[in-house]
């Protein structure tokens, strides 16, 4: 009972630029902290970079809960137990086949396997002038769209998305926004997102199975497609996770990169000006943001395992905070600076150990030719309204991130 009154939820009022501030409060006492889970579960929260580091790569945690579920660390107002349980129920799946984010070990393990070198930084640099086309049709539209103009919606989104689909070599599907989109508002119905994760689903083995009938196509599905031991719905999960996890995390960041850039302009034209710094401002921007604030970092202890002197015992979960973790001063100096003079390589933005994100390449990849065919485009530009009037996601949406960013500039 003692331990249920120190327990306190996960701490999310986050500011534009900053995690939340009690993050550093609670490091002050130590890197682990006790955490109640939204279902009243009392686990661990990790604040600290080291730790964390070391918490995600071993393998005696779990990714899943004891019921072989993902564990919510915050959960949308919309979404009871029963409601959870129900979406689980009506999405027509059985074990996410495919879905590695959800998966220990050995499966994990081979699943992963047929992703990691297709999305290495050698394999996705052989899709960059793909990138560079959809990133200038897009500059184009901008350049003649009037103003003040959403960068969020009008550029980030589709972008994020396209880039996805020229990895998976399929074209853009609606379906492929709805669920995502309907996450991060307010007034969401159930059966709406419910509806829209199907949709979601189903167009992507429609397009799988338009795929199989096409022997000249190319890209990572067809290539996947080529793995004659992988069945329809292993293809299925796989190609689904890469859009939903690869998705919102991107276009998400870009506003946030760019609104950070727009604000330090020596960064900014240091883009042009020292093209060879893009790659450290790019990755101070990733660490600095860690736009995955909540999403799938909790962990569950596979047995009693002693860290540190804490011993947190089998099954008791352990919330990772990325973003805590890279503002830890021990590991980044003056953390609340954006300084792309440090090194903030090796930030956990990206995740660390198994899971680290297989998309990472891409990610940076997308944003350098974002930011510097927009700088090379739009010097001039600027954010059309107080930086105080930015409207945040909701709380417990995945990613951090603000609902429009409108834009200006000279013509
Ligand atoms: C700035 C953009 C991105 C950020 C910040 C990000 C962040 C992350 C993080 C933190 C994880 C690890 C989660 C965990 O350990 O629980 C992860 C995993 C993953 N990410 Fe990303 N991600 C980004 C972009 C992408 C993109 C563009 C793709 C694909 C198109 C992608 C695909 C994946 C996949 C497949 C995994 C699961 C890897 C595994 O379980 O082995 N991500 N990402």
């Amino acid at each position: 009972m003692t331990e249920r009154l120190e327990a306190r939820r996960l701490p999310t009022r986050r500011t534009l630029f900053h995690p939340p501030e009690e993050f550093a409060r609670l490091r002050e006492s130590g890197p682990l902290s006790r955490l109640a889970f939204p279902d009243g579960e009392i686990g661990w929260l990790c604040t600290g970079y080291e730790l964390g580091r070391r918490i995600l790569g071993d393998q005696r945690f779990s990714i899943t809960g004891p019921d072989g579920n993902a564990v919510l660390v915050v959960r949308p107002p919309f979404l009871d137990d029963e409601t959870t349980d129900a979406i689980e129920d009506d999405i027509e799946r059985d074990d996410h086949p495919g879905d590695i984010l959800s998966m220990d070990p050995p499966i994990h393990t081979g699943y992963r396997r047929r992703l990691s070198g297709r999305m290495s930084a050698r394999s996705v640099g052989r899709i960059a002038d793909a990138i560079e086309g959809i990133v200038a049709s897009r500059i184009d539209r901008m350049g003649s769209a009037p103003q003040p103009y959403d960068f969020a919606h009008s550029f980030a989104l589709p972008v994020s998305l396209d880039v996805i689909c020229a990895l998976l070599g399929v074209t853009e599907r609606d379906e492929w926004h709805t669920a995502l989109a309907l996450f991060e508002r307010d007034d969401v119905r159930v059966q709406d997102l419910v509806d829209a994760v199907q949709d979601r689903h189903d167009a992507m083995r429609e397009e799988v199975r338009n795929k199989r009938h096409d022997p000249g196509s190319s890209g990572l599905l067809a290539d996947l497609l080529g793995e004659h031991d992988l069945n329809e719905d292993e293809v299925v999960g796989m190609a689904e996770l890469l859009v939903t996890a690869g998705h919102h995390t991107t276009s998400n960041l870009l506003p946030l990169g760019l609104i950070a850039l727009l604000t330090n302009r020596r960064w900014w034209d240091a883009l042009v000006e020292h093209p060879e710094r893009a790659d450290d401002i790019i990755e101070e921007l990733i660490r600095y943001f860690s736009v995955l604030h909540h999403g799938a970092l909790p962990r569950t202890a596979l047995e009693d395992i002693e860290i540190d002197g804490v011993a947190i015992r089998a099954g008791e979960r352990v919330h990772v905070a990325v973003a805590a973790a890279n503002r830890d001063p021990e590991a980044f100096p003056d953390p609340d600076t954006l300084d792309p003079d440090r090194s903030a390589w090796g930030h956990l933005a990206f995740g660390y150990g198994i899971h680290q994100c297989l998309g990472q390449h891409l990610a940076r990849l997308e944003l350098k030719i974002v930011y510097t065919r927009l700088r090379e485009r739009f010097p001039d530009l600027r954010i059309a309204m107080p930086l105080d009037e930015l409207v945040l996601h909701p709380e417990y949406s995945d990613a951090h991130g603000v609902k429009e960013l409108p834009l200006e500039w000279d013509r």
